[in-house]
Formats: C-alpha cells, structure tokens, sequence
C-alpha cells in the first residue's frame, strides 16, 4: 500500500473543524467503544429533544434492539419546532430549485407552518400513530413536508422512488398495508413530465387498503381524479389548520419503512425506529460533513433513497443546516447544471455519488470552469467505492486541491453513515472509507467469523448494535435474521468484501451476494430474473452484474427461451422495456445475452459466478477500482455460495 497518496487535513481546515485532529477522533472512538451507553445516552440529551426522558439506554435482545427505552421524542419536533426559538427561526431550512429554473427558499418558520398544516390535513381525515403512508413524488419540498408531516403524528411512511414501476409501487403498498398514498401529478426530469399520478391509479386498483390518494399538483398537467379517493393537497390545504403539535412518541415508534433489493426476488422493508435513527443521523451530519451554521448543504441523491432521507431531510434538518433540493437531472438544460447550482447559492458541502462524478468527468472540465465553485469546502462521495481517476478528478477539478473528500460507506439498513473520515482528524487515502466513526465496531473476517490479518480480503462486519441500525425486516423478523445475523452468528453481516491497511484503513470491495449497484442503487439479480421469467417467452434467466466505466455496474441478463425461433433483436428490446415495466427504468438490462443453456452446478444451481467473471473478464477497463477487485468478490462470493 506503501504507493497510495495520503491527504492529511490542511491545518486551516482542521482549526476550524468540528473534530480537530486525529486524538480528538481517537478519543470519541475510544470513549464510544469503552462506555457505549455513556456515550449515547449525553449525546441523545444533548443533541435532541425529548418530551420524556428514557430509562435506559440500550436493550439488546439479540439480534433485536431497542435504543432510549421508554424515552419519548419527535422527529418533526427535532427538525422543525426545536428551531424556532432560536435565531434559526427565519434561516432558510430548504432551498429548492426545479429543473425548469423556479425555486422556493422556505425558513425554518414557514417550514413548521407548512407542515402543520399539512399534519391537520392527516389528522383531519383520520390517520394517526401506526397509520402507513406511501410517499410517491418527485424532488420537491413536498416530498419533504409530506415525510415530516407523517413523523409529526407518527404515521410510518415509505417513500418509493419516483422511477419505481406500477408493479413495485404496489408491492411496496401491499406488503406495508400502506391506507393512504401521497403524490404528485408529475415531476420534471430532462425537459419532460414524469407522469406519477397515472402509476398509482395503475397501481391502486389491486391495493385495497388505500382510502385517499394526496395529490399535489407540480406540473399541472391534465389528471383525472378519482371521486371521493383522490384528493388535491392545494385544496385540503386551504381549511387547514396551522395548530398541530408534535405527539410525543416512543423512541422505538417505526418511523419510517424503506424497501431495497435483498438477494431474493422480493424486497425488504428495511425499519428504522424514531430516537436512534435521529441521534445518528444528526452526528453523523456534524461529524463527517463537518457542519458548521453558516453552511449550505447540498446532498444530490433523490429522496427515494436512504440517502435522501438522512441527509436532505432528517439529518440535515436536525441539525439546523439549510438543506438545499434540486428537482432534475445534472445535465438538464447543460452538464452544468449543478455547477451552475453550486456557483447560484453558494454551496459548502456537496455529497454526491460516483457514477455522477464520471459521468461529469467524461463530459470535460469546461463545464466546472464555467462556475466560480470557490464556496464549496467539503465534498462527499457515496453508493459505491470510487475509483482514483474519478477522485482525483472531484478533488482538483471540484474541489480545486483544497476541499477534503468524505468517501461514506453506510446502507440503507445501517440508516447512517458508519465508515467515514472525520474530515479535520483524519488523513485520506483515495478509495478507501478510512476509519470507522464512533460507536461502530466494524471489522474484516473470514468464512468463520475470525478477523483477517492486515491487507488480507474478508467479509465487512459490524460487531456491535448501533443506534441507527434497522430493527427488522417489515412483517418478517426470521428473515432479518437470517439475512444480517446468521450468516456469521452474533455479527452483522452487510454483504459487502472489504480489506483494512496496516493503518486501520477500511477499503469496500462491493458485495459478495447477489446484488447488483448500478448507478449507486442496489438491485438483486433474483428480482431482475423473475421479471424476465415472468415474460411469456422466458424460460429461465440469470442476471449478473457487468462492469460499466460509468455506473460501475450494468445488467447483463442471460436468457434461454421457451422456442428458439424468435428474432432475438426484436425480443432483446422487449425484455428490457418488459424489465422497466416490471421493477422501473433504472432497472432496464443494458444488454440481453441469449443463450441454448445456463451454467448449473450438478444440483441445478445457475452459477452465476461463472457468468460474472465472463462479462467481467471481457471488458475490465483501466482505471474503475471496482473492477479490479471483482476478483476478489468472485472469490469471496464463491465461498459464500459454497455455504
Ligand atoms: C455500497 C447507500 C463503497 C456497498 C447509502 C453497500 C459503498 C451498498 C459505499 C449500500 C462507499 C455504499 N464505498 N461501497 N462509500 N457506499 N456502498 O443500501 O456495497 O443503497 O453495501 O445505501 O452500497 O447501498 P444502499
């Protein structure tokens, strides 16, 4: 390792950071490791706000646990409220600019009063604590209002990414038992309408469990309005009442559903509770973006993510920043669309995903060059390792050699960022997560659960429940626990190949499961092949991951047909808008392979390690890290299948 360029902090940086130097990190992590409890429990009272305090910190119940016990707080109340008799009170809370160049600036006042009124909204028509709410809508601070209307009275909601098909917007309502569905008429993306409404009342016929259906109107275009179920949100708002308060509810309260691809064809609902998930959320935001009051901080990721939630909405707003929201694509009307953004509002913190940063990076630099960037002082990187050229490019082109790169590792069942550098301690090294923050216990092992030496590849664990971490699985605890804690017994298994570096430095290799990342969102071959096996033409498939130089992985699909007469041009082009109509555009093969048989093992097992390393032997390109190391994953992976 002795050749990878290290970048301490500047010591500018560092006098004015959050956490100052490498044994201020050492100390938290010492202190949150030695005396767990301790340390949770005088952040969980200095940090937020509780109606009630709780009796005990911790109950693990392996593998459940309950975090605060007893304790009574608010997410809404903790993002909102609190804020208001402070001079937070007129700071812009969101800043939110649509793809066709309108934008709203809402402080956090005008944020209460909004979302209070949409809380009576709920209220007045009858949901309340324990309700389930699906949230289906484009990047606009209504999605945000409608999340922390349903915290504020503790309705459970999921939100399902706008590119999510009919077919997976009703599963998601179906397993939830989701009564009532927010949306919007549309939502802009590259110069077009992103027509929601017509997917739910695609959806809706098969969901009986759905009373209303919140539509708010953003594009305004034509819709038709189911009477007596489908309700517009401008107008129940007109009556609505501004005086809502916050329920005081139980630190453990489910306060939000988040459903994302597990190695099976069905996706789990990942739970995360209500004072845990906020303590972690708020750190993680003060810790790893360094957070200061005067910032502005712009997360890119869409609102159907995790990462959406903890860090446009729940973390940022927690904290008190001004979080800042943008509705389209990049390189909508041009690829400077977010450098345009940056130079507009003078953003300091700047989180975004790799496959965006080569996407860019592909596109030149003219475009940056463009736009005095000189506001921005820290930038982030998650959803997948990032390879050096596409590092070394944000970090000389983005953040002109003087803004420090926090490369988070975390999942959407982790709920907040667990492996990171706190950017005023810790050096970086390009590619790798560094250290793990406080309070996470993450190591590297092998096959039997036993930690692998330094460099050596393993499997990335979390020794150690955290505050954030998810409680179950939605209506089905016996696969929570097989899927993270019987893997390895009494570690949590996060499906991801990793090494640690003499120095502690944690590099993520990808996952040794089935899951595929394209494009920073997780996907499960299985979920990809009973798509296609449920076209009529389809006799069995198998789906691997191929390496793409921009979104890191693509779909590869292998087919065998039914009859082996059919123009496989023309089919190729069907299976791919079958497989969008069934899960969603971003879940589109980019390439059909057919073929006379699949490989199997003597058990009739599909091996799909063997069609992995075939698409990735083929076309390993330079400089993507990723790729390198799918060898390693194959290998890994391989064990894991031998299991
Ligand atoms: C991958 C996104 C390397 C990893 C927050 C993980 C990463 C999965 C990184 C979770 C990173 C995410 N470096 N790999 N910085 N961040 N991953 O649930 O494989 O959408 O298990 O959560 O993305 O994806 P999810």
């Amino acid at each position: 390792m002795s050749e990878t360029p290290v970048y301490p902090p500047s010591p500018e940086f560092v006098s004015k950071a959050n956490v100052q130097g490498l044994e201020a990190y050492r100390e938290l992590y010492r202190r949150a490791g030695e005396r767990p409890e301790e340390f949770w429990g005088e952040l969980a009272e200095k940090e937020l706000f509780w109606f009630q305090k709780w009796s005990h910190v911790f109950e693990w119940n392996p593998p459940f646990a309950k975090w605060f016990v007893g304790g009574k707080t608010n997410v809404c109340y903790n993002c909102v409220d609190r804020h208001l008799s402070t001079p937070r009170k007129n700071k812009a809370a969101i800043i939110w600019e649509g793809e066709p160049g309108d934008q709203r600036v809402i402080t956090y006042q005008e944020l209460h009063r909004l979302v209070s009124r949409f809380s009576s909204v709920l209220k007045s028509r009858g949901y309340q604590a324990g309700d389930r709410a699906i949230i289906y809508m484009p990047m606009i601070p209504e999605a945000a209002i409608a999340m922390l209307a349903c915290a504020r009275l503790g309705i459970t909601h999921s939100v399902v990414f706008g590119g999510f098909s009919a077919e997976a917007l009703k599963a998601r309502i179906l397993d939830l038992g989701a009564v009532i569905v927010i949306t919007a008429d549309g939502g802009w993306r590259r110069g077009k309408e992103v027509k929601l409404k017509s997917v739910v009342d695609e959806a809706l016929p098969e969901c009986p469990s759905v009373r209303d259906v919140i539509v708010c109107r953003r594009t305004g275009s034509e819709t038709g309005m189911a009477a007596g179920r489908d309700h517009w949100w401008h107008e129940l708002d007109e009556n609505a009442s501004e005086d809502c308060p916050a329920e005081p509810l139980d630190s453990e309260h489910p306060l939000y559903v988040l459903y994302t691809s597990g190695t099976t064809g069905q996706p789990k609902g990942i739970l995360h509770t209500t004072g845990g998930y906020l303590l972690q959320a708020t750190m993680t935001v003060k810790w790893v973006f360094d957070l200061h009051e005067e910032d502005t901080f712009w997360c890119t990721a869409d609102i159907g993510w995790v990462t959406g939630h903890s860090y446009i909405v729940y973390g940022p707003l927690s904290a008190g920043a001004t979080t800042l929201m943008y509705e389209g694509a990049p390189d909508t009307p041009a690829f400077d669309r977010w450098w345009r953004i940056v130079e507009k509002y003078r953003v300091n913190i700047f989180y975004t995903s790799p496959t965006a940063i080569r996407a860019l990076l592909r596109q030149g630099e003219k475009w940056p060059a463009a736009h005095d960037l000189s506001s921005l002082r820290l930038l982030g990187s998650v959803g997948e390792p990032i390879n050096p050229a596409a590092w070394e490019w944000y970090y000389r082109v983005i953040g002109k050699e003087k803004c420090p790169i926090v490369d988070t590792w975390w999942q959407t069942e982790t709920g907040a960022i667990m492996i990171a550098p706190m950017p005023g301690a810790v050096a970086l090294k390009p590619g790798s997560g560094t250290l793990p923050l406080p309070g996470v216990d993450a190591d590297v092992v092998d096959f039997a659960g036993n930690p692998v030496g330094a460099d050596q590849e393993g499997f990335l664990v979390i020794r150690r429940p955290w505050p954030a971490m998810l409680r179950t699985i939605w209506g089905d605890g016996q696969r929570y626990k097989d899927q993270y804690w019987n893997r390895l017994p009494g570690l949590y298994f996060t499906g991801d190949a990793a090494r640690r570096d003499a120095d502690g430095y944690i590099w993520v290799l990808g996952r040794v499961d089935d899951v595929m990342n394209v494009s920073g969102h997780r996907l499960s071959t299985m979920e990809v092949e009973s798509a296609l096996v449920r076209h009529p033409a389809v006799a069995e498939a198998a789906v691997v991951g191929k390496p793409d130089e921009i979104t890191g992985q693509a779909i590869c699909a292998f087919v065998t047909l039914k009859s082996g007469n059919a123009d496989h041009a023309t089919l190729a082009k069907e299976l791919r808008q079958w497989v969008a109509h069934e899960i969603g555009g971003f879940a589109r093969p980019q390439e059909i392979r057919f073929s006379d048989a699949l490989p199997k093992t003597r058990s009739g097992k599909i091996m799909r390690r063997l069609l992995r390393e075939i698409v990735t032997t083929h076309s390993v390109s330079g400089d993507v890290t990723t790729l390198e190391d799918m060898g390693v994953v194959t290998r890994l992976a391989a064990q894991h299948d031998e299991e």
